[in-house]
């Protein structure tokens, strides 16, 4: 199989970062197309852990072409930071990364804007990562305010940069922003710009014509998802969710390949659950199994190190997210963690107002309204981190992954046992 997209078909953080930098020892580019810094990928090799969240995962191997396509909003600052860090630690970031210049820039007032929209007005905030992800997404589409990468190297662009800035003053003023708030500091922004768009310079180029051509030559294009699929914007836990598509429709629109080239999607799923942040999840524990998972997960984000929130597999979104990334096969993540649990929980069905369901809500107040069916299984309780083959896993460890395939309805093609490169068993 040529191209490849790996998709999250959870909250986030199903360990994409890892399946990535596996995955890009078969391909010739590695592309991430949606989402920003809100995204924390960790991959761990050689006995280091790296964090990244706008560079894509592949960048560890030699050889591989590394695109920020258009879909992503790029925060240059943070790119730049990122570019440095892993220099510094002696990974080579040069001509094999580039940058497109379609890419929507964040600004400081996206920041401001996102700390001040986060709280809905019906109730429960959406706990963004306070990136500015949503507000940079809301000027792309709005088109009058955005700002795009190529804009820096074109003539008139200090002018263009001072106008919107007025006029986002005159909209977050009344929101109370301050008019000498350093986020509308319209010439402290420009000098700061000029300077990270002479650093990115080589970088920045027609990445969508690059991609096209890297079709037309048979070249092997990784498409690395960020966020998972229940967080995508249309088809996710609206409003709780992030400001993209972040389930697999947000690769042709995002990286500018139309999909009859993704020729295999992998879903990537936990052997459980987690969210970040606001929203209904409903089979999450908020007791001793959660703390439980978290502990033995670590499972604090990326980027924002909030504690995430854990529960058991929900195979009912699962099961819809999968069909809606047109996932070929999954690969189950974290699987080492709840080995030390006496019984597993999948959930297989919902409760809605008296009825069983398999599917998944539309609104998001009808998935706060669902008790999950669970199914129990028992656990394994012995270690499975140094385990290398399916066929040496605890039997009820396979039984475990066996029912996750079936109720996800998806073969299992990919267990992972720990962060490691090596700590994983191809099925
Ligand atoms: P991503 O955003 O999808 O790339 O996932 P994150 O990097 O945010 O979160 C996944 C975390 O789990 C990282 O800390 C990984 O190093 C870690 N991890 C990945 N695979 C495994 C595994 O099989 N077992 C354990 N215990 N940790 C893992
Ligand atoms: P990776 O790529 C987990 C969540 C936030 C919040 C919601 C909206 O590492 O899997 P945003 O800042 O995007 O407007 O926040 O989405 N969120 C993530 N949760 N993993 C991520 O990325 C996430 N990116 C955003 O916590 O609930
Ligand atoms: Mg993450």
């Amino acid at each position: 199989m040529a191209n490849t997209a790996v998709i999250g078909l959870q909250w986030g953080d199903e360990a994409k970062g890892k399946i990535v930098d596996l995955l890009t020892e078969n391909h010739d580019i590695v592309v991430r197309y949606q989402g920003g810094a809100n995204a924390g990928h960790t991959v761990v090799t050689g006995g280091q852990t790296f964090k990244l969240s706008l560079i894509p995962s592949g960048i560890f191997r030699p050889n591989v072409q590394c695109v920020i396509a258009n879909g992503v909003v790029v925060n240059p600052k943070t790119l730049l930071a990122e570019i440095d860090g892993l220099r510094k630690r002696g990974v080579r970031v040069g001509g094999n990364l580039m940058i497109s210049s379609r890419a929507h820039v964040i600004l400081p007032w996206h920041v401001e804007e996102d700390r001040i929209l986060n709280e809905c007005p019906t109730g429960e905030a959406i706990g963004t990562t306070l990136r500015g992800i949503g507000p940079c997404y809301r000027d792309k589409i709005g088109r009058s305010q955005a700002v795009r990468v190529g804009d820096f190297y074109e003539a008139g662009w200090r002018e263009r940069i001072s106008a919107v800035a007025e006029s986002k003053r005159r909209m977050l003023e009344p929101l109370g922003v301050a008019a000498d708030s350093p986020a509308l500091d319209a010439q402290a922004i420009c000098g700061e710009y000029a300077d990270y768009a002479e650093r990115l310079r080589p970088f920045v180029s027609d990445t969508t014509q690059f991609l096209l051509d890297a079709v037309d030559s048979g070249q092997r294009i990784l498409f690395e998802g960020a966020q998972g699929a229940l967080l995508d914007i249309d088809h996710g836990t609206f409003p709780y969710v992030t400001s993209s598509n972040s389930s697999g429709m947000g690769i042709p629109a995002g990286a500018g390949v139309p999909g009859r080239h993704i020729h295999k999607v992998l879903g990537v799923v936990k052997a459980y659950c987690t969210r970040v942040g606001g929203g209904p999840f409903p089979t999450e524990q908020d007791n001793e199994i959660g703390q439980h998972i978290r502990q033995r997960g670590q499972e604090y984000g990326t980027v924002t190190r909030r504690p995430r929130r854990c529960g058991w597999f929900d195979a009912v979104a699962a099961r819809y997210t999968a069909r809606l990334s047109g996932t070929d096969a999954i690969a189950v993540m974290l699987l080492d963690v709840l080995s030390a649990l006496p019984e597993i929980r999948i959930c297989t069905a919902y409760e809605l107002d008296g009825e069983r369901t398999d599917r998944f809500p539309d609104h998001v107040e009808r998935l706060r309204r669902v008790q999950p069916v669970f199914e129990s299984l028992p656990g394994w309780q012995k270690e499975i981190s140094d385990v290398r083959r399916l066929g040496d896993l605890p039997a009820n460890a396979r039984k475990y992954l066996d029912r996750l395939g079936e109720v996800v309805g998806r073969p299992v093609e990919i267990v992972s046992v720990g962060p490691d490169r090596a700590q994983t068993i191809f099925a």
